[in-house]
């Protein structure tokens, strides 16, 4: 039995787990018993979490995406699970205004769910806090997309039931406001389809899937594309299915991507570091490497 404390009334869980502790498959299946209910689920720890542990215990879920480190680069994180979503650069200092990476990183403030760009799509997230800037700044929102698509109209359900959509990194990067990728980097990560209605796996609920990475739908026109997007968007991010998560230091949030969009949100990120680290689970059985 694995103690739970409500966070939200649909979408968000304290689950009183040590994540640092070896876990028994119970225990384990109990999370995923949680997560399948309520899509987010909040683990509090005094301190940060070693990267060893958070490695680890994303492993307990699946394989783990591993990142392709160049030969030769320096990596302020030495884990190639590890995604940095820190503001700070190899030696740990802020990177620049106008850091092409910083830019990039900014595009995290619209909704999206984790990695819908590759063809295996990403499972789990898990993102730990090392260092947060003061005063609840930044906090992390959530939406759940199971219980978007159960309050949509019946008619609007039947509508976007057979439609498929391509999944964009640069897409979402540029209109975040980042700069236009090369022509080598945009064949490092070509766009990714996926239907627009899913049934979740774990609970078997149609949800939707949906994410700023999202450049068109395919046989729709652009802007018919975009009237879909935006008012699907519009609709799944109404406050009644958000939940925004609080950071402190040591807390590690594991979600759904399956079954939820997410973003950052702004804080002076040229004056105070914020030093968070991300695992993320794949679908499938082969730990599959990415060039983030
Ligand atoms: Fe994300």
């Amino acid at each position: 039995m694995v103690e739970a404390t409500a966070l939200h009334p649909i979408l968000a869980t304290e689950i009183h787990v040590d994540i640092r502790e070896p876990l028994i498959a119970a225990t384990i299946a109990g999370i995923v018993s949680i997560m399948d209910h309520s899509p987010v689920g909040v683990f509090r720890h005094e301190r940060p979490v070693s990267d060893g542990a958070h490695v680890a215990f994303s492993r307990r879920f699946g394989p783990v995406e591993r990142m392709k480190i160049p030969a030769g680069s320096a990596a302020r994180v030495p884990f190639p699970e590890i995604i940095d979503q820190s503001n700070l650069d190899a030696n740990g200092e802020i990177f620049p205004d106008d850091d092409k990476r910083m830019l990039y990183k900014r595009a995290n403030r619209l909704w999206h769910t984790d990695m819908s760009f590759h063809a295996v799509r990403a499972t789990y997230s898990l993102l730990s806090a090392h260092v947060i800037p003061p005063d609840d700044a930044a906090p992390t929102e959530f939406a759940d997309m199971r219980a978007a698509y159960d309050a949509l109209p019946e008619v609007t359900k039947a509508q976007i039931e057979p439609l498929v959509a391509e999944h964009d990194y640069y897409y979402s990067r540029v209109i975040g406001g980042g700069p236009e990728p090369s022509i080598a980097e945009r064949s490092l990560r070509p766009p990714a389809k996926h239907r627009l209605v899913h049934v979740h796996p774990g609970s078997q609920r149609k949800s939707l899937y949906l994410a700023s990475h999202i450049s068109r739908i395919a046989g729709l026109s652009d802007a018919d594309s975009r009237s879909v997007i935006d008012k699907l968007m519009a609709f799944a991010t109404q406050p009644e299915f958000v939940y925004s998560h609080v950071w402190r230091v040591g807390d590690v949030v594991m979600w759904d991507n399956l079954a939820t969009m997410h973003r950052a949100t702004p804080f002076d990120d040229q004056q105070f570091r914020r030093d968070m680290r991300r695992t993320t689970v794949r679908e499938g059985d082969v730990a599959l490497e990415a060039m983030l």
